[in-house]
């Protein structure tokens, strides 16, 4: 774009200029003066046009670092983890990787996590753990019921994000949270059209169920591929965040696609450690080392 907006200023500086004649004592005959009957009249020298060339080119640099700079700020793939377990999340932050968290009503089950006193110092446990974004879900399913229940999580800290189910209310919702400056991130999305009114609704994160597609024979990571063209054509700034990612290839495969984030349970996160040939080679090198020391 500032290399359009450079072109055309040089271009426009030029054909002034040229149409003149002051520097290149040069008049195009008929051609450009029948072209030409409303290009202002600019009376330049070498030292104006070398001086505007360079402040063009000076302000179409800067424009092209700061497009640059934002086009990369999310360029690097965000890991969340997908648990309400309290020492899962503190083994992902201690590995240095962690960039936030995903919660759903059945994880909070799943740690025995009820009633709402529980629940809420239970976000500011893992809310205390890691730096991120940290997804914490409504149960309610009305519009009305959502807004409640989203504004309230949303007080509890500001790294809560609201996770609301994609349905209309939640559609609504979304808009509204949205309209109000509070992050959201729209769960139990199965299609690209889904993912679309998501975006539309200004959604900080869609969440794709890639693990729960495969389950049903559908590929979970076309949905992703497809999702990243759509948001890409027009700019969308909803960040596709990968669930239901089951193993590591998931993860590894969300990064070659383009997921904006993907979120696994620590096991598939810790499995993108291991390879045999890595242990195998460690353990040569140390008994090589201990047999050159003479131990
Ligand atoms: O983030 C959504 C996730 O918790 C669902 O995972 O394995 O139950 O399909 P799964």
């Amino acid at each position: 774009m500032s290399a359009g907006v450079f072109g055309s200023l040089f271009l426009y500086t030029f054909l002034s200029h040229f149409n003149h004649g002051s520097f290149l004592r040069f008049r195009a005959a008929s051609a450009w003066e029948a072209v030409d009957t409303n290009i202002p009249s600019v009376n330049l020298d070498i030292r104006t046009i070398v001086f505007s060339s360079s402040l063009i080119a000076l302000a179409a640099s800067i424009l092209i670092i700061v497009f640059n700079k934002k086009a990369n700020s999310n360029k690097y793939m965000k890991f969340f983890i997908d648990t309400a377990n309290l020492a899962h999340i503190k083994e992902a932050h201690e590995l240095g990787i962690l960039d936030g968290v995903t919660t759903n009503p059945s994880l909070m089950a799943k740690e025995g996590i009820s009633g709402q006193e529980n629940v809420v110092r239970h976000y500011q446990a893992i809310c205390g753990i890691t730096d991120g974004d940290v997804s914490a879900e409504v149960i309610a399913t009305t519009y009305e019921e959502m807004v409640i229940e989203g504004e309230a999580l949303a007080k509890l800290h500001e790294r809560i994000v609201v996770k609301v189910p994609m349905i209309k209310d939640g559609l609504r919702a979304i808009k509204y949270f949205s309209s109000k400056g509070i992050k959201t991130n729209c769960t139990l999305v199965f299609s690209a059209g889904q993912a679309l009114l998501a975006a539309k609704a200004g959604a900080t994160y869609v969440s794709p169920f890639i693990g729960r597609l495969d389950d049903v024979s559908t590929d979970g990571m076309t949905l992703i591929e497809d999702i990243r063209t759509i948001y890409d054509n027009y700019g969308y700034t909803t960040q596709i965040l990968a669930a239901s990612a089951r193993h590591p290839m998931h993860i590894v495969n969300c990064a070659k696609v383009g997921a904006d984030v993907v979120t696994a349970p620590l096991a598939p996160i810790v499995a993108l450690l291991k390879h045999p040939l890595t242990d195998n080679g460690l353990a040569q090198f140390l008994a090589d080392h201990a047999k050159a020391a003479g131990k």
